[in-house]
């Protein structure tokens, strides 16, 4: 993939020019008396460096990108509107402009008025049909509307990698194209942990469904030396071993597949350790009567949310000799202290391992921020959950191999 470095050595020099850039700004956001909050603006910031310098150089910095699933028309809740304003807290002293609309009368007006050195956010990509769509043509037209005007394309929406859309995908058949360093990092990384990582190499991995994952357990049981299964999806794996799981997140059909996995772990020797007790409450809310109990005792009327205080030290303790450190998903409910016990456990013994340790998913990025860890105590933290784990269970992705090509 080429370098901001090459694509400006290619159409001789970006100052003055419109540079379309695709990023990744989904960040999350809660709604309180009626205003949008970000709460956390790990995306924005992990976007900057590539703003910056392409502003540094004076280019016109056009940004792209997505909010949230809307449909293909506007709705106000994944407005970018509340981005914006964060990229100027974050931009003091330039110029950040904000189109209402995509590739309508507002870009093209705020386009016309974009001066060098000025960054200009588009309104979310998905108020348009065309971006996801499966159509070739229909995304083709939007993605030569957003060439239009432009003079290169940078993709540094790492996120969005995994998905053939047109922002990502088809615009930069259109126009001269290099990855962003936030891609390039990316894929740095990545690459390390799926080449030769140092041993052992352990995974972490939660979040609510195993079904979400199926691809990504296939690949580590080929690469892995240890897996910590914790979240929702554990309960899935408790119930392959013939475990009540109460009143837990199961997902039933998948229990053959599980079933399959502890086989396989087994005969390659990877180990696979799941938690020994969990914290069981009797509905899912932080108000609920919860308690400790057995990982094979789960009352019928109790929910899994957390790995339990054993399971957290056990975890902890299999963490410690790391030579690598894969993280994905959340261990427990962690939005909800009675359930973060699990998560903050998995990440304070990450973050004080010697391991080379790689983050990689929104949630467990946010866990990470939201718990008060800090960012520096962990190798890297990556901005994509589903590419980073598309990544490493070797898939082709539509927005690296639109770059490569
Ligand atoms: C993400 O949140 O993982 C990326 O922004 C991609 O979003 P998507 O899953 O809605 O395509």
């Amino acid at each position: 993939m080429r370098s901001l470095e090459q694509l400006a050595a290619e159409v001789d020099g970006l100052g003055g020019k419109r540079v379309l850039v695709r990023s990744d700004l989904n960040v999350p956001l809660a709604e309180e008396d009626g205003v949008r909050r970000i709460t956390d603006d790990g995306r924005i910031r992990a976007s900057l460096p590539t703003w910056q310098a392409l502003l540094d150089q004076g280019a016109r910095v056009v940004v792209c990108a997505h909010l949230g699933r809307p449909k293909g028309e506007p709705e106000e809740k994944y407005s970018l509107a509340p981005v914006a304003e964060r990229v100027r807290e974050l931009l003091p002293g330039t110029t950040v402009r904000f189109a209402t609309d995509l590739v309508g009368e507002s870009a093209r007006a705020q386009g016309d008025a974009l001066g060098d050195g000025e960054l200009l956010l588009l309104e979310n990509l998905r108020f348009e049909k065309g971006e996801t769509s499966k159509d070739d043509d229909e995304r083709g037209r939007l993605a030569r509307d957003l060439a239009d005007g432009a003079s290169a394309y940078v993709g540094d929406g790492f996120g969005a990698v995994h998905r053939k859309h047109a922002s990502v995908y088809d615009v930069p058949r259109h126009l001269p194209s290099a990855a962003g360093g936030l891609v390039l990092a990316e894929v740095e990384v990545l690459r390390r942990l799926t080449t030769d990582p140092a041993r052992p190499y352990v995974v972490v991995l939660g979040g609510s469904k195993v079904s979400d994952k199926l691809g990504v357990i296939e690949a580590l049981l080929g690469a892995a030396d240890k897996i910590l299964v914790g979240g929702g999806m554990v309960f899935t794996f408790l119930a392959a071993q013939g475990h009540d799981v109460g009143s837990s997140l199961l997902e039933r059909d998948q229990l053959d597949r599980v079933r399959g996995y502890l086989a396989t772990a087994a005969e390659r020797g990877v180990q696979i350790v799941l938690p020994t007790d969990v914290v069981a409450a009797t509905a899912f809310s932080a108000d609920a009567d919860h308690a400790v109990v057995a990982a094979d005792a789960i009352p019928a009327d109790r929910m899994g949310l957390d790995i339990g205080p054993e399971s957290s030290a056990a975890f902890a303790s299999a963490l410690a000799d790391a030579g690598t450190v894969f993280w994905n998903g959340p261990m427990g409910v962690f939005e909800m202290e009675p359930y973060a016990g699990g998560t903050r456990a998995v990440a304070e013994a990450i973050a004080g391992s010697d391991a080379f340790s790689v983050v990689g998913g929104g949630d467990s990025a946010a866990a990470v921020r939201a718990l008060g860890l800090s960012e520096e105590d962990f190798g890297h933290i990556s901005t994509g959950g589903g590419a980073s784990l598309e990544y490493l269970q070797g898939d082709v992705l539509p927005g690296l191999q639109a770059l490569e090509d």
